[in-house]
């Protein structure tokens, strides 16, 4: 069958659409030894018109959104995302068969608060599917995040499924790194079982340097890395920086716009204020790389060492000047730097064909969350069906 993954991360740039046929092997469903088989047909990415954008960065950030507005963005997002599937399908001449959408993540706090009494755990995806199944014809899975909340888990991460079918070695331990607007990875030990894999937000990934960018050049994002490129990360306000209560939290722990959103680049502007602006973008820069490998030495090296290469996936793979320093902090470590493309999926696409696998796998009715990546306490099959 022929499945639609449809990803709009914490970045609010747009949308990614990839167009993934799984083979049709029958599989038992107790079975664990045979894996999906799936080959990428063709991905694009549609950018958010600059009007959405800001109402969907707006509407994360606010302290209070009018309903309404809530209400009509669910329907919007719904329709933007079917144009976006529908055009990529008709590109590429392919009949689907199923769509899987994340949708736009608008909250998520993964661990559980104290509210009105009780101790929850919470998130919203919104984009709503009913218009989505509707425009397409073709069923529609979404909101992927509560079943998981629901078995215990902090709803996050979901991508370490795709991880391990793609990067488990025989001989070497390998480290996804998605570098969306936030940077997580997911740690796979050589000949690893699931329960081996350690996957967690690391800290920010292009959100901080966006926001700077946007607030001191007013552009969007730093395109290639050109400004950093210019300018001197600062490595004492880094490591003032990498001592906030974040960074030491264990995993499993998830970050979001609430952890690195508008508030935090406020304070990140203050600790910087006497830094010339080059020197501030190329710190955001830095301490996105700073930290990932902060992350690796604390958490996923103590474990194992055997960790030979990182994979990295996301808009961040094309921030030149942020690959250049993450290869630096990886060398003495002895890992080498790869792209996801060099496992025949282009960097921007990765969290795409995840969501379309795991739309597939609740289709078959098969779990596909990872209890030692998210916390929860058993598997899960993700996500709601709407029908077209
Ligand atoms: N050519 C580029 N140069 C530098 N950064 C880029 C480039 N292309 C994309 N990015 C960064 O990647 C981000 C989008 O990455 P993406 O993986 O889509 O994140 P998300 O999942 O949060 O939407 C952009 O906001 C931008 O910061
Ligand atoms: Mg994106």
């Amino acid at each position: 069958m022929i499945v639609a993954g449809v990803m709009s991360g914490t970045s609010a740039d747009g949308i990614n659409v990839a167009l993934v046929r799984f083979a049709n092997v029958k599989r038992a469903r107790s079975s664990k030894t045979s894996a999906p088989r799936f080959t990428l047909l063709a991905h694009e990415e549609f950018p958010f018109p600059a009007r959405v954008r800001r109402l969907i960065l707006e509407t994360m950030n606010a302290e209070l959104a009018r309903v309404a507005d809530l209400a009509r963005l669910n329907f919007l997002l719904g329709e933007l995302y079917a144009e976006a599937v529908a055009k990529t399908a008709s590109k590429h001449r392919v009949k689907l068969d199923l769509v899987g959408c994340h949708g736009q993540t608008l909250y998520h706090q993964g661990t559980p608060t104290p509210f009105l009494g009780r101790k929850l755990a919470v998130t919203w995806q919104t984009g709503e599917a009913a218009i989505i199944a509707s425009r397409l014809g073709v069923p529609v899975v979404s909101d992927f995040r509560p079943a998981d909340m629901a078995a215990g888990g902090k709803g996050a991460p979901l991508v370490p499924f795709l991880d391990y079918l793609l990067y488990r070695g025989q001989h070497v331990g390998r480290i996804a790194q998605n570098i969306g607007g936030i940077a997580n990875l997911t740690a796979i030990p050589a000949r690893a079982t699931p329960r081996q894999i350690i996957a967690f937000d690391s800290g920010p990934g292009n959100m901080v340097i966006d926001a700077v960018v946007e607030q001191i050049f007013g552009k969007s994002y730093d395109r290639d890395g050109k400004i950093a490129a210019t300018g001197n990360a600062r490595s004492d306000l880094i490591e003032q920086l990498l001592k906030a209560p974040f960074f030491r939290q264990r995993p499993p722990r998830t970050a979001g716009r609430e952890e690195f959103g508008h508030e935090y680049v406020g304070q990140f502007l203050q600790v910087c204020r006497n830094a010339p602006n080059p020197d501030i973008v190329a710190t955001a820069t830095a301490l996105t790389a700073r930290s990932i490998a902060d992350a690796i030495q604390r958490f996923v090296l103590r474990k194992q060492s055997n960790y030979r290469e990182m994979i990295v996936s996301g808009g961040g793979a094309k921030n030149r000047t942020l690959m250049a320093m993450l290869r630096r902090e990886l060398e003495p470590l002895q890992i080498q730097l790869r792209f996801s493309d060099d496992f025949g999926i282009p960097a921007e696409a990765k969290e795409a064909v995840a969501f379309a696998l795991l739309a597939h796998e609740t289709w078959q009715r098969r779990p596909s969350n990872i209890p030692a990546a998210t916390g929860a306490k058993r598997p899960a099959i993700l996500g709601k069906i709407s029908y077209a």
